[in-house]
């Protein structure tokens, strides 16, 4: 199939584009590289040995279409969004024009071209503070930030979408925790600034870039007390949306992307250390607002309808972390 990936040089994005060609499809990315770089298409192109044809476009500008009038797409994987939960808090409307925009104006398009098959970035963030593990089935509860809110706006206008279009499939993808880098060291997540995210704070400490790691909290009620996050390989996430993609039907469906394992912040540490021999410092300050206690994905659904089951472990998941880095200039 001929598959458009907005937002497809991002972490995740460039990844799936690696499973995309591996199974065999063609892959038209589209990205305004606010968060990424045109190099990390070449990397990908370098992995595969396959080609890609690149936009650089924002897909909040109705100029998306000329990419369906050029490409006879298939299928739209949609990743480009922006990402940072504290961001959000300080920048709403950047967060819901951008997030909701995005997706309106690619649904739009799809809808004009006819492309039917629509895979969408959602997070367990939607999830919001609920009992874990967390199943597909629950009632959404509130976010308490804007960026979780977009991706729970997004579902609604997708589904609703769908329920006016019979033929429209949409797959809506609530990723838990996606950490680690194609074990060629080649691509993996590189953020601006110092990182929100556990695993590239871990890596940068590492490599002494960082002096030591905040751990935010050790009173909740969790093994050690610290958060508790399922992690998941980025390769097995990116193998994920391919699965998706394949048994794609008409309708909504909704999938949890995560291995159904918690893994405190402490645990974490610990795996990073035995799999690559590095001391990770670090110091327990206040917990950090908004944070819950535990999120953890109930898979029984990704596994029994798409077929699809992670095969990296968490010492894989920090191996190819470290690997990246190190390489990263
Ligand atoms: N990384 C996570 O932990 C996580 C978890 C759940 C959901 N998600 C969602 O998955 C998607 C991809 O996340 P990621 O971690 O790869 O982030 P990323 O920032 O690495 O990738 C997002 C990409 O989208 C691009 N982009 C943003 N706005 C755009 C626009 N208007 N037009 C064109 N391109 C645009 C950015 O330049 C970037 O390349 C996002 O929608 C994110 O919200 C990520």
């Amino acid at each position: 199939m001929n598959i458009l990936v907005t937002g497809g040089a991002g972490y995740i994005g460039s990844h799936t584009c690696v499973a995309l060609l591996e199974a065999g499809h063609t892959v038209i990315v589209a990205d305004n590289l606010s968060n990424s770089k045109a190099a990390t298409i070449e990397k990908v192109k370098q992995i595969t040995n396959k080609e890609i044809t690149f936009y650089h476009m924002d897909m909040t500008d109705e100029l998306v279409n000329t990419i369906f009038s050029n490409h006879n797409i298939d299928g739209v994987i949609h990743f480009a969004g922006l990402k940072s939960v504290g961001e959000s808090a300080e920048k709403p409307l950047d967060y819901y024009y951008n997030n909701i925009v995005s997706t309106m104006v690619i649904a739009k398009a799809c809808q004009k071209f006819n492309v039917n098959r629509f895979v969408f970035s959602s997070s367990a963030t939607v999830y919001g503070d609920n009992k874990v593990p967390f199943v597909e089935t629950y009632d959404l509860l509130p976010t308490t930030n804007p960026y979780g809110e977009t991706k729970a706006m997004s579902e609604r206008i997708l589904t609703d979408i769908a329920m006016a279009n019979p033929a429209f499939s949409v797959s809506l993808l609530r990723y838990f925790n996606p950490v680690g880098a194609h074990e060629s060291g080649l691509i993996g997540e590189a953020p601006n600034g110092i990182p929100n995210n556990l695993m590239p704070y871990i890596t940068q400490v590492a490599k002494r870039k960082l002096e030591k790691l905040r751990v935010f909290g050790n009173d909740y009620i969790t093994m050690d007390g610290t958060g508790v996050r399922d992690y998941i390989h980025i390769m097995d996430l990116a193998e994920g949306h391919v699965a998706a993609l394949n048994n794609l039907t008409e309708g909504v469906h909704i999938y949890n992307l995560g291995t159904g394992q918690g893994t405190s912040v402490l645990e974490l540490i610990k795996a990073f250390e035995e799999a690559n021999g590095i001391e990770v410092p670090y110091e327990i300050v206040d917990r950090r607002p908004g944070d819950i206690a535990s999120c953890f994905a109930d898979t029984s659904k990704a596994r029994q309808e798409l077929g699809w089951i992670v095969k990296r472990d968490i010492t894989e998941m920090c191996r190819d972390a470290w690997r990246f880095e190190k390489n990263y200039k």
